[in-house]
Order: structure tokens, then C-alpha cells, then sequence
């Protein structure tokens, strides 16, 4: 491998422009593919990073020989083809969220990988915040001790990305809110908390803005427009309880409901707990020499994805380790499954091993 690692990036929409951001800033890393679907797009980024191998279809980028890695930052329902494509081509991965439609083609991504002997980043950027990595170390030192209970709550008032585009269609997407938001808050909190072997779920879905798209009242849109004449066939709440081995998952997690709009992550243990990622300083909560004591950690922010991009390349170079695994991806996409299933079926369901 030369000195620089090779990065390809397999689409130029609003996240694989902070990808590109991220990785510009990585002294080791060099942006050397494009591809994305529009040709303007690729044209005009092209010229902006001053960057020639410009690709209509990722199957002929990841072909471009002296490529290490890609970025798969496509819709959701391309996040396993260009993954597969990129492994078999002989390119390491970092994968956007979530890993794919369903944990099946999760499975087939983590096999390709191993079978290739390449390796798979999640685009699981919640972890690299700084709150996060001071938990990870807490709960690793034994701080919180036993850890039975986590509970998170995503809930947005009006907060549907793209009404009637990519996002709100299931073909393209795999889910509405929960998989596209919750996603990010059940891997943070399985991460923290060393939960990788979940065993039953029971959840409830609901879809009610996609039945009123023209009544749909907002203030902004992530990804808007709304395209009233496209598709809103997907989740906007969604509820319930993941059963661990020791350890329960509560969740709740909204793009839409007529609900106080509020963000967190809470993780309970029997020596201490915390509320974290709310937008404030967090708070410990936990008792010593007989008294009740909150603790408030000191912690300089990072930025997250920065943090992401310098870790996919020091992986790639054997500096450390893969801050968020394929593995780790599947494990999530089956909880993701379960919840879908269970809600479908109305009742409690295993976690299918896929
Ligand atoms: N980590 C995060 O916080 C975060 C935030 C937003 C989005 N995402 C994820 O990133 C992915 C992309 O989301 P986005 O908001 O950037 O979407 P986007 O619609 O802004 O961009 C997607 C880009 O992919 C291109 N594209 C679509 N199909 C393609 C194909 N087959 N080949 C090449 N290019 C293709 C489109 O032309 C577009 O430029 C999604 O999986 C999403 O869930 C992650």
C-alpha cells in the first residue's frame, strides 16, 4: 500500500460531503474516486477537490486499481451492493447508517468481508463523540457496575427527512425513524454497555404522517423539500423493550408526533447512572460515603466525524483498532429486524440469528 491511503467515495450527497470534509483534514488520507448518480454533482466536485476519476457506477470505481477504501454513503438499499462490490474488488469499507435494509444483507456484507480479508467501518459516529468515549472508559473501569437498564428516547415533533423521497420509501430505505434514527441511539447504548447478544424484543410501530402528506405541518426539513407526489410508506414512531441476557432496552423514538421534542440516552447500573447526549454537560448520578452525589465530568467536545474518518485510516494502516464493527453491525440490524417483526406480529419475538 503507498504511503497515503486511497479513499473512494460512492456518493456526493449531504453526508459524503462531510465524509469528504472529515477525511481531507486526516494527513494519511487522499481522496481519490467519485462516484455519485448525478453528473453535475460529480462534475462540480470533481473540480472543487481537484479530483479526476470521476464514476456514474460504483462497480467501476471500485475497479480503479490503486483504490484501498470506499465511502458507501448511498441510500440505504445500496449501502450491500456497493459494500460487496467494494470487498470483492479488494477495497476496505466504511459503511453509512444504517448497515443495510435488513440484517440478511448485513450478513452477507460481514461474510464478503471475511472471505476478502478486508475490513468494515460503521458509520456509527455517536461513539466518537466525547461523552461517549469518557462513558466507554467509566463503564470499562467498573464505575457504573452492574449495568441492567438503558433506556433512550429520540423523539422529533416534526422532524420526517425528506417527505416523500429516498427516506420515507421503504423499498429504498428499509424503515422509517427507527431505522434511520434509533439506529444510531440502540448501537450507542449496546456499545457503552458491551451488549452484543440480544435475545427477545417486543415493539410497537406506527406510520400516521405518511396517510396526510399534504396536512404535514413543519418547521424544516432535513433532506426537504417535501415531494407530495412521491411515497411515505414508513415508520414515524416506534416503541418497546429489547431483552438482554442481565440487561433491558427501552426505547422511544419519534420523526413525527405530537410530542415534547427531546434527545437522550440514560444507562443504569447499580453503583451509577447517567442521562448523556442531550445537548448538555451530563450528569452522573451516583452515592458516596453515605450521601447521594452527582458527578459532572469535564470534557472538551471532538468532532465526531473527524474522529471516524482518522480511525477508518488508522484501521486500514493497523494503527487501531475498527472503532465500530461489521459485526457489531449485524448484531444491531437483527435487533432492528426483531423490532419491525414484533411490531407486525403484535407480540414478543426472539432475535432471528441471521
Ligand atoms: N451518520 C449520520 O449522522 C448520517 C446523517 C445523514 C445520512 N446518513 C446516511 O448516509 C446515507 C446517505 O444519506 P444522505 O443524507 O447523504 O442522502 P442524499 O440523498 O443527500 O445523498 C445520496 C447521494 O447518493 C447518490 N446516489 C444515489 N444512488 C446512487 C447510486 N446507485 N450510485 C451512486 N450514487 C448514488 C445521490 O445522487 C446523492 O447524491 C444514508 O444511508 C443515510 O442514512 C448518515
Amino acid at each position: 500500500m503507498s504511503s497515503k491511503v486511497k479513499v473512494g467515495i460512492i456518493g456526493l450527497g449531504a453526508i459524503g460531503n462531510v465524509h469528504i470534509e472529515s477525511l481531507r483534514k486526516v494527513p494519511d488520507a487522499e481522496i481519490a474516486a467519485l462516484c455519485d448518480g448525478i453528473p453535475e454533482r460529480l462534475k462540480s466536485k470533481g473540480e472543487a477537490l481537484g479530483c479526476k476519476n470521476l464514476y456514474a457506477d460504483f462497480r467501476e470505481m471500485v475497479k480503479q486499481p490503486d483504490l484501498d477504501a470506499v465511502v458507501v454513503a448511498v441510500p440505504n438499499a445500496h449501502h450491500c451492493d456497493a459494500t460487496v462490490a467494494a470487498l470483492k474488488a479488494g477495497r476496505h469499507v466504511l459503511c453509512e447508517k444504517p448497515m443495510a435494509l435488513n440484517a440478511r444483507q448485513a450478513r452477507t456484507m460481514v461474510d464478503t468481508a471475511r472471505s476478502a480479508r478486508k475490513l468494515i467501518q460503521m458509520g456509527m459516529t455517536w461513539r466518537q463523540t466525547a461523552e461517549a468515549q469518557l462513558l466507554k472508559n467509566m463503564i470499562d473501569e467498573g464505575y457504573f457496575g452492574r449495568i441492567y437498564h438503558l433506556h433512550l428516547c429520540m423523539r422529533r415533533r416534526r422532524g420526517v427527512p425528506g417527505l416523500g423521497g429516498w427516506f420515507t420509501t421503504k423499498a429504498l430505505s428499509g424503515g422509517g425513524c427507527l431505522i434511520d434514527i434509533g439506529v444510531h441511539f440502540i448501537d450507542l447504548v449496546m456499545w457503552l454497555s458491551d451488549n452484543w447478544k440480544p435475545e427477545r424484543v417486543s415493539a410497537v410501530t406506527y406510520a400516521e404522517f405518511g396517510k396526510r402528506m399534504r396536512q404535514y405541518t413543519y418547521v424544516g426539513m432535513w433532506a426537504g423539500p417535501p415531494k407530495f407526489d412521491g411515497v411515505c410508506d414508513v415508520d414515524d414512531y416506534a416503541s418497546g423493550i429489547v431483552r438482554f441476557k442481565g440487561c433491558t432496552l427501552t426505547f422511544e423514538l419519534s420523526w413525527a408526533a405530537n410530542i415534547k421534542q427531546e434527545s437522550y440516552a440514560e444507562i443504569i447500573g447499580d453503583k451509577a447512572g447517567v442521562r448523556a447526549f442531550d445537548g448538555n454537560p451530563m450528569t452522573i448520578f451516583t452515592e458516596s460515603s453515605g450521601r447521594l452525589l452527582d458527578v459532572a465530568p469535564q470534557y472538551a467536545k471532538v468532532a465526531q466525524f473527524d474522529v471516524q474518518a482518522a480511525k477508518f485510516i488508522g484501521a486500514i494502516q493497523g494503527k487501531n483498532p475498527v472503532p465500530a464493527t461489521g459485526e457489531q453491525g449485524l448484531t444491531v440490524m437483527q435487533v432492528l429486524d426483531a423490532i419491525y417483526k414484533s411490531a407486525k406480529d403484535g407480540k414478543e419475538v426472539p432475535i432471528a440469528k441471521v
